[in-house]
């Protein structure tokens, strides 16, 4: 059963406190209406309480990129699952790629933010993807399978079921180049064949699962169209609130296709 889609942006490194405001601003002439889509935005971490503050009543909630596992303390540089909830965020992203490239993310730090970002209240949304060699040396399925058994052991069924997954194969990101339906759908399935053996067939039906690589308003409508994707994570796309909004919308569109 399709579920209404969940689309998060990821702003990275992006977006001062004034292009922030700008966004919103932007965003309440566009906005598609909270009722048919959840949608979240990730500010860096300086841009959240403006975030928070433009963000009431557009139907967007708000995520953070990155938390760190102690509540509180010298950990000079990080900042707390319990920060980020204050903060007014929803949602914390974990595991992305760029983390685990350039700033030693493993399976064990994975692990580690996602029980932080659970006991916080908030819901974690976990990537896996395959670099460009990987892929091409034919291990994809394996490579997501032990990204996802890694940041999975240690949880039970029942907070499994809340966790959101994002596939974001590593050489769509930022690239242009988008996996195809076909290639997503693939590995989505796997994702939730994974899921089904660990907690049961119909609450891995319930799990949201996104696609994040170059997705763009032209390709949102046909990968949405698959029966494992639920949604997308946005990087580039979704630093203007217009192309972010025709994601939302062809989203919306797929769903109805599919539902109706
Ligand atoms: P992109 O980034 O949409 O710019 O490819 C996606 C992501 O890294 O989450």
């Amino acid at each position: 059963m399709k579920k209404r889609p969940f689309v998060a942006g990821n702003w990275k490194m992006n977006m001062t406190v004034p292009m922030t405001r700008a966004w919103f601003e932007e965003w309440l002439r566009l906005s598609p209406g909270p009722e048919d889509a959840e949608m979240v935005v990730c500010p860096p971490y300086t841009s959240l309480w403006e975030a928070a503050r433009r963000s009431t009543g557009t139907g967007i909630w708000l995520g953070a990129q990155n938390l760190y596992w102690e509540e509180a303390g010298a950990f000079t540089g990080e900042v707390s699952g319990p920060m980020l909830a204050d903060a007014g965020c929803r949602y914390v992203i974990i595991g992305h790629s760029e983390r685990r490239q350039y700033f030693g993310e493993t399976e064990a730090t994975v692990q580690k933010r996602i029980a932080a970002a659970i006991r916080a209240g908030l819901r974690p949304i976990v990537c896996v993807g395959e670099t460009l060699p990987q892929r091409e040396a034919g291990q994809t399925l394996e490579v997501i399978q032990a990204q996802l058994e890694g940041g999975l052991s240690g949880f039970t069924g029942e907070t499994i079921g809340g966790f959101i997954f994002a596939y974001e194969p590593v050489w769509a990101i930022g690239t242009g180049r988008t996996a195809t339906p076909e290639q997503a759908q693939e590995v989505h399935q796997a994702v939730r064949g994974r899921l089904a053996q660990k907690i049961g067939k119909p609450a891995a039906g319930c799990v949201i699962i996104l696609y994040g690589g170059s997705v763009k308003p032209s390709n949102a409508y046909d990968l949405f169209r698959k029966p494992d994707i639920d949604g997308f994570l946005v990087g580039g796309a979704s630093l203007e609130a217009a192309p972010f909004a025709e994601i939302v919308k062809e989203s919306i569109r797929a769903y109805y296709k599919e539902v109706n």
